[in-house]
C-alpha cells in the first residue's frame, strides 16, 4: 500500500510518499518562515496563497524523485484540521480533486495526531497504552491512549500553547519567528539562576496547563531592565524555557501517576525542543516510565506524519467522499478508534 500525504494547516507545505513495506520513499517541505516573517507571525491569507502556489509542483517533484505514477498510489492523506480554514481547504481541495482524478480514496486527517503518529515513523513505535503530551503552536494537551485512535483528555492549556508562549516571549525579546528555536538558541548562553520564571499551574492539583502568566512575567522582566544586553535577553530566554519545561514534566509526572501507563511519546513542533527532551528523559529513568518522540525532523509539521496516519486509518479510506472538508477546530477526542471503523 501506497499513500500520498498533504500537510497545510499552517504555515509549512509537507509533501510525502509512504509505503507500507518499504517505508517512507520521500518527503518534501517547503517553510513560509521568509514569508510571515515580516510580520512576526502567521498572517493566514498568505499562507493559503502559497500553498496554492507549492502544493501541485511538490506532488509532482516528489513522484519523479521517488519514481511513482499515480496509478501506484493507494491512496491520499491530507491534514483536515486543525488549523487555518483557507490553507487547509487548499490542501483538501488538491488531495480531493486529485483522488477523483487518480480515481483513489482521500482520506482527512487529524493534525494532531498527525503529530502524535509521526513516532510510528521511528525504529522502535511506542506500544500502548500511552500517555501522549502534545505540544505545539496551537495545542497543549495530555491524552490518555489505550489503542491508536482512542483519545481521553487528561489536561490542557486553558490559554497559550507552549508553542505559542515561546513565540510571543521571542517576539518580546525582539527575536524571530518562530520563536522556539530562537529561545532555545539564546537559552543556551543564558544563566539559569540570575531569574526564577513561575511554574503556573503547578501548586494545586490538575493537568491543566496556563502560559500567558509567564509571557506577563516575561514583559514585566523584560520593563524593569530597561534596555537589555545580549546577556539579559540570554538570561531571560534561559528562565522561560526553564519554567516551561519544568511545568510540563510537573503536569507529565502527574499523568503518568494518574493513568498508571508506563509510556509517554510527546509530539507536536514544541517537542523539538531539546531541554525538553533532555528533561522528559531525566524524568523517565527517574520514574521507570519510557520516553519516546518522533524524529527531530518530523516533529515540526511534515507530510509524513499524515501519510502514516492516514495509511493507519487504512479502514476509513472513502472512495465515495468528495466533499471538501475543513475543521479550523476538531477535539481529537471525537476521533474514531483506528480499526474500528467499517470501510465505506
Ligand atoms: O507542530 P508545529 O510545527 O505547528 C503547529 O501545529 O502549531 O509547531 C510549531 C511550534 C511553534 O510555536 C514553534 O515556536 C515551536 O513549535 N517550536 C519550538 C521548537 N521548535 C519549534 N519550541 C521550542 N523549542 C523548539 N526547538
Ligand atoms: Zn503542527
Amino acid at each position: 500500500m501506497r499513500i500520498l500525504g498533504i500537510e497545510t494547516s499552517c504555515d509549512e507545505t509537507g509533501i510525502a510518499i509512504y509505503d507500507d513495506e518499504a517505508g517512507l520513499l520521500g518527503h518534501q517541505l517547503h517553510s513560509q518562515i521568509d514569508i510571515h516573517k515580516a510580520y512576526g507571525g502567521v498572517v493566514p491569507e498568505l499562507a493559503s496563497r502559497d500553498h496554492i502556489r507549492r502544493c501541485l509542483p511538490m506532488i509532482h517533484d516528489l513522484l519523479e524523485a521517488t519514481r511513482t505514477t499515480p496509478s501506484q498510489l493507494d491512496a491520499i492523506a491530507f491534514t483536515e484540521g486543525p488549523g487555518l480554514i483557507g490553507a487547509l481547504l487548499v490542501g483538501a481541495s488538491i488531495a480531493r480533486s486529485l483522488g477523483y482524478a487518480w480515481g483513489i480514496p482521500s482520506i482527512g486527517i487529524h493534525h494532531m495526531e498527525g503529530h502524535l503518529l509521526a513516532a510510528e515513523l521511528t525504529e522502535s513505535p511506542p506500544p500502548y497504552p500511552m500517555v501522549a503530551l502534545l505540544v505545539s503552536g496551537g495545542h497543549t494537551q495530555l491524552m490518555a491512549s489505550e489503542k491508536p485512535g482512542d483519545y481521553q483528555l487528561l489536561g490542557e492549556s486553558v490559554d497559550d500553547a507552549a508553542g505559542e508562549a515561546f513565540d510571543k516571549a521571542a517576539k518580546m525579546l525582539g527575536l524571530g519567528y518562530p520563536g522556539g528555536p530562537e529561545i532555545a538558541r539564546l537559552a543556551e548562553s543564558g544563566r539559569s539562576d540570575r531569574f526564577s520564571f513561575p511554574r503556573p499551574m503547578t501548586k494545586k492539583p490538575g493537568l491543566d496547563f496556563s502560559f500567558s502568566g509567564l509571557k506577563t512575567h516575561t514583559r514585566l522582566t523584560i520593563e524593569s531592565l530597561g534596555t537589555m544586553t545580549d546577556q539579559d535577553k540570554a538570561d531571560i530566554a534561559r528562565a522561560f524555557q526553564d519554567a516551561v519545561v519544568e511545568t510540563i514534566v510537573i503536569k507529565c509526572e502527574r499523568a503518568i501517576l494518574e493513568t498508571g501507563h508506563a509510556d509517554l511519546v510527546m509530539a507536536g513542533g514544541v517537542s523539538a525542543n531539546l531541554e525538553l527532551r533532555r528533561a522528559l528523559k531525566v524524568f523517565g529513568e527517574q520514574h521507570h516510565v519510557n520516553i519516546h518522540y518522533p524524529d527531530l525532523k518530523f516533529c515540526t509539521d511534515n507530510g509524513a506524519m499524515i501519510a502514516v496516519a492516514g495509511l493507519m486509518r487504512q479502514k476509513e479510506w472513502s472512495r465515495d467522499q468528495w466533499r471538501i472538508d475543513a475543521r479550523a477546530r476538531w477535539p481529537m477526542t471525537d476521533l474514531s478508534p483506528i480499526n474500528d471503523a467499517e470501510a465505506t
